[in-house]
């Protein structure tokens, strides 16, 4: 943004920056003390003493819930894991080149008319509504790669977490116990944060009174771009660009020479270091270790010397959570998709408390064209 248009316009903050955009009891994010709070709890507490299923329920229940509660919540997951038959036939007719991203949208839209609580809009429908989108989101994401890759889906276990069910509908294979913790752990770093482009642009949706199912559908087409949800596989494709550890230190000081954007690190909330990278830097470092694969983790050290040095900069969630996926072997393209896998709770609740309190969110535009301009007769145009 020149600076001509921001002393023109004064009142104006180009990309909404610290621009309230509305009132929420879901999530906090205090930027100086690099802290993201989920309805009041730490989310580095969550990610150890919870799983994801506790955090999607504190998210829509506004509370955590007892062992009876959490129990009743994972049976009525269980059930609507499964994808209804028409909606695995949409994923298998969508044209094997499509972008994951794309895929799970086209079975959202579907999954929507099969949603028993479709075209019932109030709080309690919503809810169940929640716990279907939350339940199939693993479902949608492994089903389609395997489609992708011309291999059959595999049905979810209803004695698996969404953590392990997603791991096993992905490979076949159950994972330890250590790896469903780590995966699981993501997921709750991932489940929800505040304001950001794609819960902004799923409150926008609901606000009109559309469904949340069209919030939803509307929170994952925005986090496909790489400076929201995709930056996490970028983030990867660059460490894989690096290769070694001897080759961080020239690449990055020639990005940041010739104005590259590095992707997974920045952020528009925290400036003084992202909370959730924080937690999940030092774990993903120690996986690389655990499994003899370090160089990862050595690279990630060097850039994140450099960017604080020279830029400023500290790595945000997608930068550690990418090559903490990739030595958990699961394929780049995923990646954004996982996110969708986790973001869907944090989405769901924001649908159901913009609703609770509505009002069209319709901000008022600067125009900066022509006016008054004499119309000009086709002939003499
Ligand atoms: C996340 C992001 C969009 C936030 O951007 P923002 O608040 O709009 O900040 P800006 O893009 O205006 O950046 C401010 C300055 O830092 C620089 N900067 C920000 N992120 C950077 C990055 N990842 N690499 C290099 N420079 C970066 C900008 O070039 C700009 O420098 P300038 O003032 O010299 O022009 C931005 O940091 C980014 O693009 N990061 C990479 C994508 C990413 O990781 N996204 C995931 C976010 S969770």
């Amino acid at each position: 943004m020149s600076v001509n248009v921001t002393e023109q316009y004064p009142n104006y903050s180009p990309g909404l920056e610290g621009v309230p955009g509305g009132l929420t009891k879901i999530s906090d994010i205090d930027s100086d003390r690099s802290s993201l709070q989920f309805r009041g709890y730490d989310v580095h507490e969550l990610a150890e003493k919870c799983t994801y299923e506790e955090v999607a329920y504190l998210l829509l229940y506004e509370k955590l819930p007892t062992a009876d509660e959490l129990h009743a919540f994972r049976d009525s997951m269980n059930r609507a894991r499964k994808l209804p038959g028409e909606v695995s036939a949409a994923l298998r007719m969508a044209p094997r080149h499509l972008h994951p991203m794309d895929q799970i949208k086209i079975a959202y839209t579907m999954q929507a008319g099969f949603d028993p609580n479709y075209g019932h809009e109030d709080k309690g429908s919503n809810i169940r509504k929640a716990i279907r989108i939350i339940a199939s989101a693993g479902t949608i994401v492994a089903a389609g790669h395997r489609l992708r890759h011309g291999e059959e889906p595999i049905d979810p276990d209803p004695k698996l977490s969404t953590a392990a069910n997603f791991l096993y509908m992905l490979t076949g294979n159950v994972p330890d116990e250590a790896t469903e913790k780590l995966f699981d752990s993501t997921l709750t770093m991932y489940a929800e944060h505040g304001f950001n482009a794609s819960t902004f642009a799923c409150r926008v949706c609901v606000s009109t009174l559309s469904d949340v199912y069209s919030g939803i559908v509307t929170g994952v087409g925005t986090l496909k771009g790489p400076l929201h949800g995709g930056a996490n596989e970028e983030a990867m494709r660059m460490l894989l660009e690096i290769g070694s550890p001897a080759k961080a230190e020239a690449w990055i000081r020639d990005a940041l020479v010739n104005k590259k954007k590095v992707m997974g690190f920045g952020h528009r909330e925290y400036k003084k270091g992202d909370s959730r990278a924080l937690w999940l830097g030092p774990r993903a470092k120690e996986l690389g270790k655990r499994i003899g694969n370090p160089t990862w983790g050595q690279i990630a050290d060097t850039l994140e010397k450099v960017m604080l040095e020279e830029k400023g900069l500290y790595p945000n969630v997608d930068f550690p959570a990418a090559f903490l996926y990739y030595n958990l072997g699961i394929p780049i393209e995923l990646y954004t998709p996982i996110f969708v896998v986790a973001r869907v709770a944090g989405w769901s609740a924001h649908a159901i408390e913009q609703l609770e309190n509505n009002r069209l969110i319709r901000p008022k535009a600067i125009y900066t064209g022509e006016k008054n301009v004499k119309f000009v007769e086709m002939k003499d145009r």
